[in-house]
């Protein structure tokens, strides 16, 4: 028989449950000594042995604010047969501290089959969907070019590929890690491409634009986004680039006349777009509009995902912890313009002699 939370919370006189049975404790708000009760993702799950020779479970627990640990130490065999990584699991216990580090006791858990809200666990962009898809169905209008306008055309009027691509994040770690991230990237990324063909007269404007929106379609198969973001077979098999480069050539098998010259130099766009054999690309890039899309696909994943590192630190002082990725810490906060440094009186007074 399975045992259930409110069963585990009586034995273990943990009274968090009856509490307040709808409330989830944020990971990012608990706090020592809190008593926790809420549904989190289990992110890992491992069974380990005390010193005496009794077994306890360490998980990491999750929701979309953060990661915290969690203890079991009575009954985990028996527990940690319930449910998987992957399985939500509704806890109750208490938090503690443990070499400066929080962690979560659990005193009791019972698996969530139906996960209740999605949000809970997955982070979602903070831009409008539908505002969104607007900009850059009006960036891909500016597409000059028959041909490459077709073939876009092809991928905004597919609707099961255009439901992922409005959903699908743009990483599993660092940059655009959340639901919508990858049309948030994508836009970015086009919008960047207008304005470096501006400044570049030399670019090819239509294949750098065209280039921009397809680069990283191949997420849609290559990441899954269900509870938690994680790479498919797909993705950890042939990687978005090779699948970016299919779904270009299903779509080219339907538009007639399609010129080689640029399917070529599109399928190159996505397979160069990561600039190295290091980063995953296949195929260095090889002329003007892949350099230039290579660089653009770089800062904008960079100032994201960096902008993101550096907003969610909890370092106490100026700088962030270590970042592993870029291997140094970072600098926080930002510098105080000359107005902002102003007494407000005197700022006042300025703003009277203005006026006269
Ligand atoms: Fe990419
Ligand atoms: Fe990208």
């Amino acid at each position: 028989m399975r045992t259930t939370a409110r069963g585990l919370s009586e034995r273990y006189g943990c009274t968090a449950l009856k509490k307040n049975p709808d409330s989830h404790i944020w990971v990012n708000e608990i706090r020592e000594e809190d008593e926790i009760y809420g549904s989190y993702l289990v992110r890992t799950k491992r069974l380990g042995m005390t010193r005496n020779g009794d077994p306890f479970l360490s998980l990491t627990l999750a929701d979309r604010s953060g990661e915290i640990e969690g203890k079991v130490w009575e009954r985990a065999n028996e527990l940690s047969a319930l449910f998987d990584e992957g399985d939500v699991i509704e806890v109750a216990g208490r938090a503690n501290s443990y070499r400066g580090q929080l962690q979560v006791t659990l005193s009791g858990l019972k698996v969530v089959k139906e996960v209740p809200d999605i949000s809970l666990f997955l982070e979602k962009s903070s831009k409008s969907i539908s505002e969104m898809m607007g900009s850059l169905r009006e960036i891909l209008g500016e597409i000059t070019d028959s041909h490459m306008r077709a073939l876009v055309e092809k991928f905004l009027s597919d609707r099961h590929f255009m439901s992922l691509f409005k959903k699908a994040p743009a990483a599993k770690n660092f940059h655009h890690n959340y639901i919508g991230g990858l049309l948030e990237h994508t836009l970015s990324v086009c919008q960047l491409a207008r304005m470096v063909a501006d400044h570049y007269p030399e670019l090819d404007r239509n294949l750098l634009l065209t280039g921009a929106f397809l680069h990283d379609i191949g997420k849609v198969n290559e990441l899954q986004f269900e509870r938690q973001i994680d790479y498919t077979d797909e993705g950890r098999l042939l990687g978005h680039l090779v699948s970016g480069v299919s779904m270009v050539k299903q779509k080219l098998g339907a538009l007639k006349n399609f010129p080689t010259e640029i399917s070529l130099r599109l399928e190159h766009l996505i397979l160069s777009h990561h600039g190295t054999h290091e980063f995953g690309s296949p195929k260095r890039p090889k002329f003007l509009e892949a350099f230039a899309l290579h660089l653009i696909d770089d800062l904008d994943a960079k100032v994201n995902g960096l902008g993101r590192f550096i907003e969610k630190d909890t370092q106490k002082g100026d700088w962030t912890d270590f970042n592993r990725l870029f291997e140094r810490y970072f600098l926080k906060g930002r510098v105080q313009s000359a107005e902002e440094n102003e007494d407000p009186g005197l700022r006042e007074d300025k703003r009277q002699r203005a006026l006269f």
